[in-house]
């Protein structure tokens, strides 16, 4: 052996695979999109990121940040609330072409800083930043397109039939307009300029399935008033497309503000959204609004000048928050 005394010369390195994925926000146009109208989504600039190694006692899936740790064999795995977890897991193995006890002597770390449920994206920041490293391990990375179809695959575990902008956004980066459809379309809108946002979230009161709901059973008792509530949100996402393009920022807040009161109207908006709203006027937001389906989870605010008063604030009324930009990828 010619190796200096004291280094392991001979040592293999450690190998590792890594991928990452964005979570996202709507930044105009939810609950009008359901019924056709456009919607803007954006990824955030923070998400998730997974490491795999080689584990003999794989495959393991540790979730630090989620308090998880996920076994594909029955054992004392899984809070309420991640039930599915190991088999969103096992469908990301197959996707990525991970089959048998040999490929699968891996152990997953997936960390990072993104609240779940609470409408930021975080099951689909989950499957593709996994899908990315689990395929990067495998010696054969999807492409976009193989990522997307892999990623809704996995997001069906978690949502059943979801929307797909979660995941299109998680991969493609930056800011998407989506239309619902036969087949949901998705185009990229430029950001003219970095949106510095502050994300203020609290725990839903209620699903997202049962806040569309409650809207739809209010939207049928008295179709043309929410016909043209929501005609007027798909003439705000246009109007923050060209604003966002312009890198207006004083016009996009206050296209944000108008867009909570029309979610207001509608009835999907909760105490603590309005009262996370409300912070972020106070202090320093050129405007602010409720973000994905409402009754509680996110808002969003835009914050150009120092963030730290916001946060603040928030973290003294109980709620968390964190400081990002969103920018073209
Ligand atoms: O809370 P999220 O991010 O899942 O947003 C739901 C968006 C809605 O428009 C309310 C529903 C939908 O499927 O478009």
């Amino acid at each position: 052996m010619s190796g200096r005394p004291g280094l392991a010369s001979n040592a293999a390195p450690r190998r590792v695979a890594t991928g990452a994925a964005p979570g996202k926000v709507i930044l105009f146009g939810e609950h009008a999109a359901v019924y056709g109208r456009p919607a803007l989504a954006a990824a955030l600039g923070r998400g998730l990121g997974a490491t795999v190694e080689a584990d003999p006692d794989g495959p393991v899936l540790h979730l630090p940040a989620w308090g998880q740790t996920v076994r594909l064999r029955p054992g004392p795995d899984g809070r309420a609330g991640f039930e599915s977890l190991p088999r969103a897991f096992a469908a990301a193995l197959d996707a990525a072409g991970l089959h048998g006890p040999t490929a699968r002597a891996i152990a997953v770390t997936l960390d990072g800083a993104l609240p779940p449920s609470v409408g930021l994206g975080s099951s689909a920041a989950f499957a593709v930043s996994l899908l990315r490293a689990l395929s990067a391990w495998a010696g054969a990375p999807l492409d976009d397109a193989a990522l997307l179809d892999a990623a809704y695959s996995v997001e069906q575990v978690f949502h059943g039939t979801p929307s797909g902008v979660d995941h299109t956004v998680a991969t493609l980066g930056g800011c998407l307009r989506f239309q619902r459809g036969a087949v949901p379309t998705f185009v990229r809108v430029p950001i003219g300029r970095p949106v510095p946002l502050v994300v203020a979230f609290a725990p839903r009161d209620t699903t997202g399935r049962d806040v569309v709901a409650g809207l739809r059973s209010r939207r049928d008792a008295l179709p043309t008033v929410y016909e043209r509530l929501f005609d007027a949100i798909g003439e705000l996402t246009s109007a923050g497309e060209a604003a966002l393009a312009a890198g207006d920022l004083p016009a996009l807040g206050r296209l944000f503000d108008l867009n909570h009161e029309i979610l207001r109207a509608c009835g999907v908006s909760s105490a603590v959204n309005d009262e996370l709203v409300a912070l972020s006027r106070r202090h320093g937001a050129l405007g602010a609004k409720l973000t994905g389906a409402g009754g509680g989870g996110a808002v969003i605010a835009l914050v150009p000048g120092d963030p730290a008063p916001l946060l603040q604030a928030v973290g003294r009324a109980g709620h968390g928050a964190f400081a990002t930009t969103l920018d073209d990828p």
